[in-house]
C-alpha cells in the first residue's frame, strides 16, 4: 500500500510538472491537461505492476473475457470519439461556400454594373464630342450647343447650364471618381469621402482646385489619405478646363444635409 501512494505522490509531481512547464511554454489548454493525463496514465501502469498477478484462466471463459475486453474498448473509444467536435471535410467545405457566395455574386454583379456604367458614359461622351463638333463646325447654328466653351462663362441655368450639368455627370463616370467617392448611394468603396454634401462646402472654384491640384484641399479624418496622397493627382493632364469646371458644377449641386460629407480644409 505504501508503495502504491509513493507512485501516486510521483505522478501527481510528474504530472503537475509537466502541466506547469506546458503552460509555461502557452501550450493550448487541451494540451496542457493532455500532458497531465499520460503522467497519470503512466502512474496508473506502475500501479498496475504492484498489483497480484491473476489466476490463469483458459478455454471458453478466457474467450468470453477478450470479446468483453474488446466490447467495452470499441464502446469507449467510439463514445470518446463522439464527444470530440466532428470535421466532416464537406461540411466544411459547405460553410466556406455559404460564406463566400454571396462575396462572389456581389463583386461579379458590381463588375457588370461598373461596365455597363462606362459603357454608358462612353457613349454619352461620344455623343457629347458628336454635339460639340456640330456646334464648332456649324456656324449657321450659333452658339446653341458650345457649353463651357472659351470666353463663356459657365452658368447653370437655362439650355446651356443643363448641357454643363450632363458634361460634369459624364466627367465623374469617365473620370472614374466613383472608384472612391460614394455619391447617390454609389461607388465608393470607402477609400474616399462621400460628396453628397460637397454643395454646402465647397464652391465650384474651390472643387475645381481640388481636382487640380488634390493637395490644395484635405478632407477632415482623412488625414492618412491626403499624406499618402490617395487622391490622385493626374486630372489636370487628363481633363481639358471646361469639363474640370463642368465637374465642379455638377458637383455643387449636390446639397444632401443627410450626408457626412467630411469637412474640406484649405491647404493651398
Ligand atoms: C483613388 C481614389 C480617388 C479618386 C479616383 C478620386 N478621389 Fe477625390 N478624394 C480621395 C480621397 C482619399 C479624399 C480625401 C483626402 C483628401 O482630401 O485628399 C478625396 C477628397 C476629395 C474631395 C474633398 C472632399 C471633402 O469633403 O473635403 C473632393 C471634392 C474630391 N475628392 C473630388 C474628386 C473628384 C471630382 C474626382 C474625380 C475627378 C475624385 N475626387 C477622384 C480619393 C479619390
Amino acid at each position: 500500500m505504501g508503495n502504491v501512494i509513493k507512485k501516486v505522490v510521483i505522478g501527481l509531481i510528474v504530472g503537475g510538472a509537466l502541466f506547469g512547464i506546458t503552460r509555461a511554454l502557452e501550450f493550448p489548454t487541451v494540451f496542457q491537461w493532455m500532458f497531465f493525463a499520460y503522467a497519470i496514465l503512466g502512474t496508473a501502469v506502475f500501479v498496475l505492476l504492484d498489483a497480484p498477478s491473476l489466476k490463469p484462466v483458459g478455454g471458453v471463459k478466457a474467450l468470453g473475457a477478450l470479446v468483453v475486453f474488446y466490447i467495452v474498448l470499441c464502446v469507449v473509444y467510439i463514445a470518446g470519439a463522439s464527444l470530440w467536435p466532428q470535421y466532416d471535410p464537406e461540411d466544411e467545405k459547405g460553410k466556406i461556400e455559404k460564406i463566400l457566395k454571396p462575396k462572389r455574386a456581389a463583386t461579379e454583379q458590381g463588375k457588370a454594373e461598373e461596365l455597363l456604367a462606362r459603357a454608358k458614359a462612353l457613349d454619352e461622351q461620344a455623343k457629347a464630342l458628336a454635339a460639340r463638333i456640330k456646334a464648332l463646325g456649324g456656324d449657321q447654328a450659333p452658339g446653341a450647343q458650345a457649353a463651357g466653351g472659351a470666353g463663356t462663362p459657365p452658368s447653370t441655368t437655362g439650355a446651356a447650364g443643363g448641357d454643363l450639368l450632363k458634361i460634369g455627370e459624364d466627367q465623374w463616370q469617365l473620370q472614374e471618381c466613383y472608384n472612391c467617392h460614394k455619391l447617390r448611394g454609389e461607388g465608393g468603396k470607402k477609400r474616399g469621402p462621400e460628396l453628397d454634401n460637397i454643395g454646402n462646402l465647397l464652391t465650384v472654384d474651390d472643387i475645381k482646385q481640388k481636382i487640380l491640384d488634390p493637395k490644395s484641399w484635405m478632407a477632415e479624418g482623412f488625414e492618412k489619405e491626403y499624406e499618402k496622397g490617395k487622391m490622385p493627382d493626374k486630372y489636370k493632364d487628363l481633363m481639358e478646363e471646361q469639363d474640370v469646371v463642368a465637374l465642379a458644377s455638377w458637383l455643387v449641386t449636390f446639397k444632401n444635409t443627410s450626408v457626412n460629407t467630411p469637412k474640406p480644409i484649405k491647404k493651398k
